[in-house]
């Protein structure tokens, strides 16, 4: 009791002291089960490069923790633990090789447990280990997609025997272990709430259907300011709800769209709506994922005029029951405000140009495959000027790729060197789409230049995975939320189809929708995609594609909110070569010291002096006001 209390005083102190200090730590909750049985809370200690996780779960028995490389089992990094009948704590730190009980980590045991205990119902258990712990047995806690494992078994290991198998007490679920908690800041009183909800949307019975539902925004012809925008699921559609993303229909989108529902993509979608409003994301959401928060003294501006005026959402519902008795009524909520704040927040396209073509490919079979597209610095340069603005601070962000893509990093350089990532997930989960917060806002001034860069693994696919708009298509986009706004919308590229052709030996290609291939003549009237299907892709030859098209020219669009690139158009952009990466960006080298609890340590031996000081301030104080 006395160290809590010392360690709160601590806290506080260094509060006073030092901002920097209490910003970085931070934490969250989340439930990870869907009957609310398992409860995992975190805090992050920045500075200090260590997670405190305490679990919470309804058992008398073990419960495991783990870190997962891609959800499952095998090469996950996992902790389990229990309370015994006398009250003690154990905590084993484990590798899984393969799905069965995770065999106890040789090398070192790196996750410390604090504290644990358990009642009638519950087990809880706190412990902690650093972000790196050097241990090849253990993963690394890093920015991006965490895969969270967790199970549990309602009876102790026995004695010299391993944990007894959790059966169906288990689950995993994705989680940005290390972003901010976006409910730090409280929202002043003069806030409007709106939600937007999808009419009792009568879900089919079939594994997975896309519903994309339109409506007109709530004030037109007058400017206002949303401040922050969650998403609401109904309650027990908590695992039907897999997710849902807001997107703004482009300026001068027919109005009789305005609340049509339908499935969004293909055949099954009457009026295209889905492919035409999918392109300029507002908001995206998994289950589970939490709000967004603009700072304050920003605001993203709707209402005026020339802004977009109806959103679309698009509700991805995961039915693998086949249910028939589904109707939805999820959705998102959105706080806003008349009294304007001081900067209009702008949401920047960056990467991939989707006219709805094949301009990107990715060749079947990679292990990974790399692809980059550009917004060159003269974009920028050019929009900054005209508001007579030196540099944006870009607060947050959505990366966003298909089925196929496995990681994705906006890149920034100055002058040619490139500077740490504005974002970036090296472990993309396309089934856990969230607005991120940064660590930092990342000030981006003029001259700078921005690559979006992804990662695709297409192992399993046969053909050719080209750009486009439904999921098993790619896409490769990160929109940044920025401010001050500047009248723009979209920095973007695709590779051109002859740049990316002559590697097939195409000599000329009509650069229109498709992609025709004009000669040689025996190549005449086939299509780009027909092109590189019928490669015979090897892991060399996909490699040699991969460095090919990375030096191939790209389209460039610059585009204002007025001006946005059609789409299922052909948009011919200004063809440009890509920009050499020169000098990347080199992370600083994993110190991988041995963890101590250094905090702490320094806790314990500061706060003495604390004390002493926070007694003898009151009586200066008032010796002070004595005289
Ligand atoms: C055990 O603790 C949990 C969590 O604090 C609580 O919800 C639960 O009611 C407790 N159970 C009993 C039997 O006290
Ligand atoms: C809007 O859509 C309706 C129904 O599809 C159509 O009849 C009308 O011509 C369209 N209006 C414009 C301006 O395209
Ligand atoms: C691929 O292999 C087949 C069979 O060996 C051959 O007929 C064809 O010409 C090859 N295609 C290319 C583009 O090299």
């Amino acid at each position: 009791m006395a160290r809590k209390l010392c360690e709160i005083v601590f806290l506080v102190l260094l509060c006073g002291a030092s901002v920097s200090k209490c910003l970085s730590v931070y934490g969250r909750r989340e439930v990870l089960d869907k009957d609310s049985r398992y409860v995992l809370g975190w805090t992050v200690d920045a500075e200090e490069k260590a997670v405190t996780f305490s679990v919470e779960v309804e058992t008398r028995g073990w419960v495991g923790l783990g870190l997962s490389p891609h959800g499952g089992m095998p090469e996950a990094d996992i902790v389990i633990g229990w309370v015994d009948g006398n009250g003690n704590a154990f905590l084993t730190d484990r590798f899984a090789t393969e799905n069965g009980v995770p065999a106890v980590d040789t090398t070192s045991q790196d996750w410390v447990l604090l504290s644990g205990w358990e009642n009638g119902t519950h087990t809880s258990l706190s412990f902690k280990r650093p972000f790196d712990t050097c241990d090849e047995q253990d993963r690394v806690i890093e920015d991006g997609t965490s895969r969270v494992i967790f199970a549990w078994n309602d009876a102790d290991p026995a004695a010299n025997v391993g944990p007894a198998f959790h059966e169906a007490n288990r689950g995993v679920k994705s989680v940005l272990l290390l972003d901010k908690d976006p409910e730090e800041t409280p929202l002043p009183d003069n806030v409007l709430m709106y939600e937007i909800l999808v009419p009792k949307v009568h879900v089919p019975a079939e594994d997975t259907t896309y519903w994309c539902q339109s409506f007109r925004l709530p004030i037109v012809g007058r400017k206002y300011h949303v401040v922050k925008w969650e998403q609401v699921v109904q309650p027990g559609h908590e695992s039907l709800v897999h997710h849902v993303i807001a997107y703004f229909c482009p300026p001068g989108t027919n109005e009789s769209l305005v609340g049509m529902g339908e499935h969004c993509y293909g055949r099954r979608s009457s009026t295209g709506m889905g492919e035409h409003c999918n392109s300029r994301i507002l908001a995206a959401f998994a289950v589970g994922g939490g709000p967004f928060t603009l700072p304050d003294g920003t605001g993203l501006p709707l209402g005026e005029d020339g802004a977009p005026t109806l959103i679309m959402l698009e509700m991805h519902y995961d039915n693998p029951e086949l249910r028939t008795d589904y109707y939805d009524s999820s959705g998102v909520r959105i706080y806003y405000t008349t009294d304007l704040r001081q900067h209009d927040v702008g949401v920047l396209e960056t990467g991939l140009e989707n006219d709805g073509g094949p301009h990107m490919m990715v060749p079947p079979g990679a292990a990974t495959f790399t692809s980059r597209f550009y917004c060159y610095p003269d974009c920028l340069k050019k929009k900054m000027a005209a508001q007579s603005v030196d540099s944006i601070t870009v607060i947050g962000g959505i990366l966003h790729s298909h089925l196929a893509g496995v990681a994705i990093r906006a890149r920034h350089f100055r002058g040619g060197v490139e500077l740490p990532p504005i974002a970036e997930d090296e472990t993309y989960d396309f089934n856990f789409q969230q607005t991120r917060y940064l660590h930092h806002p990342v000030e981006i001034r003029k001259g700078d230049y921005i690559v979006t860069e992804c990662d695709y693994k297409t192992r399993k696919r046969p053909r050719v995975t080209i750009g486009g708009l439904p999921t098993y298509r790619e896409m490769c986009l990160a929109f940044l939320i920025y401010y001050p706004r500047l009248d723009l919308t979209q920095c973007v590229s695709m590779p051109t189809y002859a740049a990316t052709l002559r590697f097939a030996s195409v000599e000329t290609v009509r650069e229109g929708y498709y992609g025709m291939v004009e000669s040689p003549s025996e190549l005449a009237g086939k299509s780009s995609v027909w092109i590189m299907d019928n490669m015979n892709w090897t892991d060399g030859l996909v490699r040699q594609f991969q460095d090919h098209a990375l030096r191939a020219n790209h389209y460039f669009f610059c585009e204002d909110q007025q001006n946005q690139v059609p789409i299922g158009q052909w948009p011919r952009g200004e063809e440009r070569a890509p920009i050499p990466m020169t000098r990347p960006f080199q992370p600083k080298t994993s110190a991988c010291q041995v963890y101590t609890s250094g905090g702490e340590t320094a806790a314990r031996r500061v706060c003495p002096i604390l004390t002493l000081v926070l007694i003898t301030f009151p009586m200066v104080l008032m010796s002070l006001t004595a005289l």
